[in-house]
């Protein structure tokens, strides 16, 4: 990381200067503006820290024009405790973050590093977003990981062709998606693609519901009305929960796939129609069909083509691709503008088994998203059934260390944690000891010992 530090008190200058190459980060000074910006037009910085009362310019301008060079550098802004109306100005323009002189240097450090890593996740998800565009949708429906590319491979194989499709996979997985898209990749996309869900509709209603029915045939039957056999008419009828279908129906239905004729209920005449049947179920039809619950012909005619969804959990590397997918759209919907999930959020949602697949991920971020007050997600509101699952690590393994030490690895591990702490606490140490379940004594003697 590259810091250019915009003051013309030399000595701040100097201490940050100091704080930050501790920690292996390059730092340039300039104590007038026109030194300032002279450097951010000829080099290129992560971050930006700049006074807001300079000798020769304004903070102001610094910030004004460093947004017209470099718009995405973050820039923090120096102001005397007085004026944190100018600060807050300041972040009007677009500032990141002010910090009021005189300041703890460790509020500095955590500022720094959070304007730095929100920045580096802005641009990586910009990133993934342009990847989520080229490379990883489908109509819509967004994967990476090998078994959703092989499906999005058969589906444009078996989208043309009019064989009757069972998707099969558990709740929220992305049946309805992958039904839809089907339909419009097939030859059919001009015509209608109409869905009944058979679990929703009572028994009775149901078969009226799919051939229709004339005047007269049942009490309350004033007029004739079509079914949606004769709704999706050149175009493709998506069956879904055919598990749920009742046996007698069954029958009905293997006639029709089979004849290609419908007759209404009270009707004497057979019509034609030319239908591509998709069914999906979250059931194991094949168990269905050994146990008696489900016809076996019924069954083979549907699975001509079987697109069977794997779970969530067994392809996890769909994980980022998806937040990022749902976070976009509910920037969209919700208005908000949410630049990507935290690290340690996507490792919770690696952990985690998602018993209700996609669906669920899209609830957990909408409802993330709705109570995050930061421009990243966080596990900050994430209810405790995400959380419970291990042990969220944030420590490198001991192979990342060159000659390893024991000591130092403890004392880099004691370093991250209070770190950590204090920036869960906006740096008051004495809440931070709190959350380490230490004394506030011990937590300075380790703060001393390893910070200064
Ligand atoms: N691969 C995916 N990419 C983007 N969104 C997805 C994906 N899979 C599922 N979704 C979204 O998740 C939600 C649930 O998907 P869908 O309704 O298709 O699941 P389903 O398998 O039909 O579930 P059920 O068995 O409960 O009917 C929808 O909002 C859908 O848009
Ligand atoms: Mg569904």
């Amino acid at each position: 990381m590259k810091i250019l530090v915009i003051d013309d008190e030399k000595n701040i200058g100097e201490v940050i200067k100091l704080l930050f190459e501790k920690e292996n980060y390059e730092v340039e000074t300039a104590q007038t503006g026109r030194e300032g910006i002279e450097k951010i037009k000829n080099d290129f910085f992560d971050v930006i820290i700049s006074d807001i009362k300079l000798p020769d310019t304004s903070g102001m301008e610094i910030l004004k024009m460093a947004k017209e060079i470099h718009p995405e550098i973050p820039i923090i802004m120096i102001t005397a405790y007085a004026s944190t109306s100018t600060a807050i100005e300041a972040m009007k323009l677009g500032a990141e973050d002010y910090i009021t002189k005189p300041f703890d240097i460790e509020e500095l450090r955590i500022i720094v590093r959070r304007a730095y890593e929100k920045k580096k996740l802005e641009i990586e998800n910009k990133k993934l977003q342009k990847l989520i565009e080229e490379k990883y949708s489908f109509e819509n429906i967004i994967g990476k990981s090998k078994q959703m590319r092989e499906i999005f491979l058969l589906i444009d194989k078996i989208a043309p062709i009019d064989s009757t499709v069972l998707i099969t996979g558990e709740s929220g997985t992305g049946k309805d998606l992958i039904a839809k898209a089907i339909h419009f990749r097939s030859l059919r996309k001009e015509g209608p693609f109409v869905a009944i869900n058979c679990a929703s509709i009572p028994e009775n209603l149901l078969e009226s519901e799919l051939f229709g029915y004339k005047r007269g045939a049942f009490t309350g039957a004033v007029t004739s009305k079509a079914g949606l056999f004769q709704e999706a008419n050149k175009g493709t009828l998506f069956l879904d929960e055919i598990g749920e279908l009742p046996q007698g129906l069954q029958a009905k239905l293997l006639r029709v796939i089979q004849d290609k004729k419908i007759r209404p209920l009270g009707g004497t005449q057979e019509r034609e129609v030319d239908v591509r049947i998709i069914a999906a179920t979250n059931h194991d039809l094949e168990k269905m069909v050994k146990d008696g619950n489900f016809r076996e012909d019924l069954f083979y005619r549907l699975n001509v083509i079987n697109i069977d969804i794997p779970p969530l959990r067994k392809r996890k590397e769909d994980i980022p691709i998806l937040v990022n997918h749902f976070i976009e759209k509910m920037n969209k919907k919700l208005g908000k503008n949410i630049k990507g999930a935290s690290s340690e959020l996507l490792e919770v949602f690696f952990i985690y088994d998602w018993p209700g697949n996609v669906r669920e991920l899209e609830n957990i971020v909408e409802r993330l998203m709705i109570l995050e007050e930061e421009e990243i997600l966080t596990i900050k509101h994430l209810p405790n059934k995400y959380k419970n699952t291990k042990e969220i690590k944030d420590v490198p393994p001991p192979s990342e260390f060159e000659d390893f030490d024991l000591n130092k690895y403890l004392d880099e591990i004691a370093k991250k944690t209070i770190s950590l702490s204090l920036e869960k606490t906006k740096g008051n140490k004495k809440e931070a000891a709190k959350l380490l379940g230490i004394s506030y004594r011990s937590f300075r003697y380790y703060y001393n010992k390893l910070f200064k």
